[in-house]
């Protein structure tokens, strides 16, 4: 490993100390080492893809008072201490930008594969075991409904549906979770997305069952 690398993954491990556990830096390593296995397949600066998986939650704007700038210029400012190529960190800064669900379609053309690759990655650690796993606790971090029966929620609520399930940790699967699949940028974040999907399609299966006592 890089000595850059190793010097971002301590910086990130401090600046991350007691983080919410859905967005902590096992979070982030595996967004890393998810990113490394799908660039084996793609034509990418590694460097690029392993900074920006390392660096894209550095500091989340839900957890920082909605500033999106404030994790762009952290990173900004650590890169340069480490005197990384001005090249290198706009590839990677723009990265952190655009990387997030909220903001997705806000670039015009073509991504950067080296985005497309951790997207996916970060995209893969939302959903499957692990990303149930995250949603639940982020829910409980906010205390948050796990579910509310009035209105079982589908894919493609009406507005009036949607407003009553708003807040509720499953719904979280309908407004995010459950169109990642369709989301992927890359052949193996396909791949991997299938098996994932699948499982969180079984875990709703059995979690209606067994709330409904069936
Ligand atoms: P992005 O940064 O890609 O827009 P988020 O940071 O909002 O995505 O979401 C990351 C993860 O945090 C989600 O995959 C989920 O596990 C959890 N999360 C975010 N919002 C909610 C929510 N309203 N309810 C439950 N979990 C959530
Ligand atoms: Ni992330």
């Amino acid at each position: 490993m890089s000595p850059l690398i190793q010097r971002t993954i301590t910086f990130v491990k401090d600046q991350l100390q007691g983080a919410e556990a859905g967005h902590d830096w096992f979070h982030i390593e595996r967004v890393w080492k998810l990113s490394k296995k799908i660039a084996q397949s793609e034509n990418c600066n590694l460097e690029v893809v392993e900074l920006s998986a390392l660096l894209h939650d550095i500091a989340d704007s839900k957890f920082h008072d909605g500033d999106e700038n404030l994790a762009l210029k952290i990173s900004r400012d650590f890169l340069e201490n480490q005197n990384v190529s001005p090249e290198i960190i706009e590839q990677t800064l723009f990265i952190i930008k655009n990387i997030s669900f909220k903001n997705r379609g806000e670039v015009r053309g073509d991504l950067p594969i080296e985005l497309k690759i951790v997207q996916d990655a970060d995209r893969l650690d939302a959903i499957g075991a692990i990303g149930i796993a995250r949603t639940f606790n982020f829910g409980g971090f906010k205390n948050n409904l796990m579910y509310h029966p009035e209105i079982p929620p589908k894919l493609n609520m009406s507005k009036e549906e949607y407003k009553k399930n708003q807040g509720t940790t499953i719904n979280h699967f309908y407004e995010k979770l459950l169109l990642l699949k369709d989301l992927m940028n890359t052949r193996k974040g396909k791949d991997l997305a299938e098996e994932r999907h699948q499982f969180m399609l079984g875990f709703l299966e059995e979690f209606y069952k067994e709330w409904n006592v069936e």
